[in-house]
C-alpha cells in the first residue's frame, strides 16, 4: 500500500483544474468548473469541477471522483498506474515496493519496443533496403520532411527482420507477440506481422507509440494492415495525427477515412485532419473529437461506402456537440487525390462552400417527399420543423426558414408557428427531465450493473435503504460499529452495495481515511463514482434517524425472507435461527 504521504504530495501537486482541464475544456462558474463530459456524449456541460475538494462530478452519468480516478478513466488504466501516470507528470518518484504491477509494466514494455520498431522501420526506409518503400511514397508525392515529421517508415520483404533486431536489444519473443509486431505460424515458428509495407505509426496524445498502419506495396495480401488491439493500444478510441492536429490552433478539425488522404492534407497545410484507424468512426471517437474541436469537416471518400459512413458519423458527433459540415469532393476518389489533382488552394475553397449537415439533411428530407403534392408539402414542412426546432442558433433557423419557404411557397408565419410549437414540445420534455433528475439523483450509467438495475427494480425500497446506509457510514465513520453488529453484510441484496460497506466498515475498524483516494485503491472505479456524488457539496446528508429507518427496512426483509424459507429449515436451523431473530430484537430494542 502506498504511503499517506506520498499520496498526498501527489495530489497537491495534481492540481485537478489543471489535469482535467488538459482533456476537457472548462469553463469557470463562481467556485467550480464546468464542461461537456469526456465520459459521455452530451451537448450542455454537465461535467462540474470542484477546485476546492479537488474533485469531479458529472450530473449526467454520475462519473465522479477524485484526479485519481479521473485519470483511470480517461486514459483507462488501474489504479496503480494511475498513480504512476500523475506521479511521472509531476516530477515524482512513486516509492518502490508499491505492489509490482504486471500489467503496468508489460505497457511500458510494449511502447518501448514500439518506438524501437518504429525507429527501426525508419531506418529502413532511409536506408539502401528501403529503396522501394521510398519510390513508393515519393511516388506519392510525400516530401522527405513530410516522412520524417510523420516518422514513416519501411518494414522490409524479408521474413524476420524486425523480430532479429529486436531480440537483439533484448525483448522477449512474448513480449512481441503482445505488442502485435509478430505473428505466430503454423508450425510454432513467428514472422514480422508487417512486411513489404509503408509504416505509419500512431501516436497518442502524449507522444506514445501505441500501433502501427501498414500500406501494402505489394499484390499479396490486404491493402492496409493495423495493429489489432494490443495492452497500449485501443482503435476505437484513438485517432490517426490527432497528436499533430491538436496543436493546429483551428477550432474545427478535418476528418477523413486514410492514413494517406491525413498525410496529403498535413503536407499541403491542413494540419488540423485527423482520420480514423481502419474502422468506423466510434462513440468514443466523437466524444475525443468534442475535446478538441466544436466543428468537424467531414471528409469522407466520395463513394457510396464513404456517404453512408458521412450520415452515420454525422450523428456521432452531433450526439457528442459537435457541428458537422459535410465536403463534397468533386471529380476525385478522396481528399489526398483531390489535393494532387487539383492543389491545396482548391480544397481551401472546398471548404469555404462546405454545406453544413442542416444543408445535407434538409438535401435529405426534400428526396424523401414529393413536394409538388400539398400533402407532400405538408409532410415535408412538419419534418423539417423539428428538424429547425433541434437548431440552437436562432439566426441559422431564421436563414433556412426563409429559403425553404420561399422555394415552397409558403407562408412563413404559418411555419414559425410550428417551429415554435415543436420547441415548446421539446422544451417541456426537458424541464421534465430537468426536474426529474432534481428530484431523484441523476441515473447512475457507471455506477449501477445489470444486477443492480435489476435489484433496483425489483426491490426500490431496500435498495435505496443500502444507499442511504452507504451515505450514512462514510460521513460518520464512527457509527461503524454498531452498524456492523445489527447488519452483517449479507443482508445487502447488491453484491456493489456490499463489497463498499465491507470496505468502509473495515477502514474504520482499522483507523484508516475514507477518502475517496484512499477508497479509490480498494473499489472499483464505479464506486468512487458513486461515494463522489454522495460527498457532493449539495448533497443532503442522511440523518441519523433515517439511518434508523434504513435499517429497520433491510432487516425486515431479511426476515421476511428467511420466513418464507422456513419451511425448508431442519429443527436445528430453525432452532438457531429463531435465537438469531430475538437476539436481533433485543439489539433493536436497546
Ligand atoms: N483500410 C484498412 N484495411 C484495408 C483497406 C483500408 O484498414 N484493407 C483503412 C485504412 O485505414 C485506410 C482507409 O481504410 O487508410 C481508407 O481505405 P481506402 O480508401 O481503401 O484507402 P486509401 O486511404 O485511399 O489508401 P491509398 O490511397 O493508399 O490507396
Ligand atoms: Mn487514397
Amino acid at each position: 500500500m502506498l504511503p499517506d504521504q506520498f499520496l498526498q504530495e501527489l495530489k497537491y501537486r495534481s492540481d485537478i483544474e489543471q489535469v482535467v482541464g488538459s482533456y476537457v475544456n472548462l469553463r469557470r462558474r463562481g467556485r467550480t468548473l464546468s464542461g461537456l463530459c469526456p465520459f459521455h456524449s452530451e451537448k450542455s456541460p454537465s461535467f462540474t469541477v470542484y477546485p476546492e475538494s479537488q474533485s469531479f462530478y458529472c450530473f449526467g452519468c454520475g462519473a465522479g471522483g477524485d484526479v485519481i480516478n479521473f485519470i483511470r478513466r480517461i486514459e483507462n488504466l488501474d489504479y496503480m498506474e494511475a498513480i504512476r501516470f500523475l506521479a511521472q507528470r509531476a516530477g515524482m518518484q512513486v516509492p518502490e515496493d508499491a505492489g509490482d504491477d504486471r500489467t503496468a509494466r508489460l505497457r511500458q514494455r510494449i511502447l518501448e519496443i514500439n518506438r524501437e520498431a518504429a525507429r527501426c522501420f525508419h531506418r529502413t526506409l532511409m536506408s539502401d533496403e528501403g529503396r522501394p518503400g521510398r519510390a513508393y511514397l515519393i511516388g506519392r508525392g510525400l516530401t522527405r520532411d513530410t516522412i520524417v515529421r510523420f516518422g514513416i517508415g519501411y518494414a522490409a520483404e524479408g521474413w524476420d527482420g524486425l523480430y532479429k533486431a529486436l531480440r537483439e536489444k533484448g525483448y522477449s519473443r512474448e513480449e512481441l507477440l503482445q505488442a502485435h509486431l509478430i505473428s505466430e505460424g503454423r508450425s510454432g515458428g513467428v514472422y514480422d506481422s508487417f512486411r513489404n509495407r509503408a509504416i505509419f505509426p500512431i501516436i497518442d496524445l502524449r507522444g506514445n507509440v501505441i500501433a502501427f498502419g501498414g500500406r501494402n506495396l505489394g499484390e499479396k495480401g490486404p491493402k492496409y494492415l493495423n495493429s489489432s488491439d494490443t495492452p497500449v493500444f485501443k482503435k476505437s478510441r484513438n485517432l490517426f495525427a490527432l497528436n499533430f492536429a491538436k496543436n493546429s490552433g483551428r477550432r474545427e478539425l478535418i476528418l477523413c477515412e486514410g492514413y494517406m488522404d491525413v498525410v496529403s492534407l498535413h503536407q499541403a497545410g491542413f494540419t488540423n485532419a485527423v482520420a480514423t484507424l481502419g474502422t468506423a468512426l466510434t462513440e468514443e471517437q466523437a466524444r475525443l473529437i468534442a475535446q478538441y474541436a466544436g466543428e468537424v469537416l467531414l471528409s469522407y471518400d466520395s463513394d457510396g461506402p464513404g456517404q453512408a459512413a458521412t450520415q452515420r458519423a454525422t450523428g456521432l458527433l452531433e450526439a457528442a456537440g459537435v457541428r458537422v459540415r459535410v465536403l463534397a469532393i468533386p471529380d476525385a476518389k478522396d481528399p489526398d487525390e483531390f489535393i494532387k489533382k487539383f492543389g491545396a488552394e482548391r480544397f481551401q475553397q472546398l471548404i469555404e462552400g462546405s454545406s453544413s449537415a442542416t444543408d445535407f439533411a434538409i438535401g435529405k428530407l426534400r428526396q424523401q417527399h414529393d413536394i409538388t403534392t400539398a400533402e407532400g408539402k405538408v409532410a415535408f414542412l412538419k419534418q423539417f420543423a423539428v428538424l429547425m426546432a433541434g437548431l440552437p442558433n436562432p439566426i441559422e433557423r431564421e436563414v433556412y426558414l426563409s429559403k425553404v419557404c420561399r422555394e415552397l411557397e409558403v407562408d412563413k408565419t404559418a411555419v414559425a408557428g410550428q417551429i415554435t410549437r415543436e420547441q415548446y414540445r421539446r422544451g417541456a420534455k426537458e424541464r421534465k427531465k430537468a426536474e426529474r433528475e432534481l428530484i431523484a439523483p441523476p441515473p447512475r450509467q457507471g455506477g449501477l450493473n445489470r444486477e443492480d438495475e435489476l435489484l433496483l427494480r425489483q426491490h426500490p425500497r431496500e435498495m435505496k435503504a443500502e444507499e442511504r446506509l452507504l451515505r450514512y457510514l462514510l460521513r460518520h465513520p464512527d457509527r461503524a460499529e454498531p452498524l456492523r453488529e445489527r447488519l452483517p453484510e449479507e443482508r445487502m441484496l447488491s453484491e456493489s452495495d456490499r463489497e463498499i460497506y465491507r470496505v468502509l466498515l473495515e477502514r474504520c475498524r482499522t483507523g484508516q481515511s475514507l477518502e475517496l483516494t484512499a477508497l479509490g485503491e480498494q473499489l472499483p472505479p464505479q464506486a468512487v463514482d458513486r461515494m463522489t456524488g454522495w460527498l457532493l457539496p449539495g448533497a443532503a446528508a442522511v440523518t441519523a434517524e433515517e439511518a434508523e429507518d434504513c435499517l429497520r427496512c433491510l432487516n425486515d426483509y431479511a426476515a421476511r425472507m428467511s420466513r418464507e424459507q422456513l419451511g425448508q429449515l431442519s429443527g436445528e436451523e430453525l432452532r438457531r435461527y429463531i435465537e438469531a431473530l430475538n437476539r436481533q430484537k433485543n439489539k433493536q430494542g436497546d
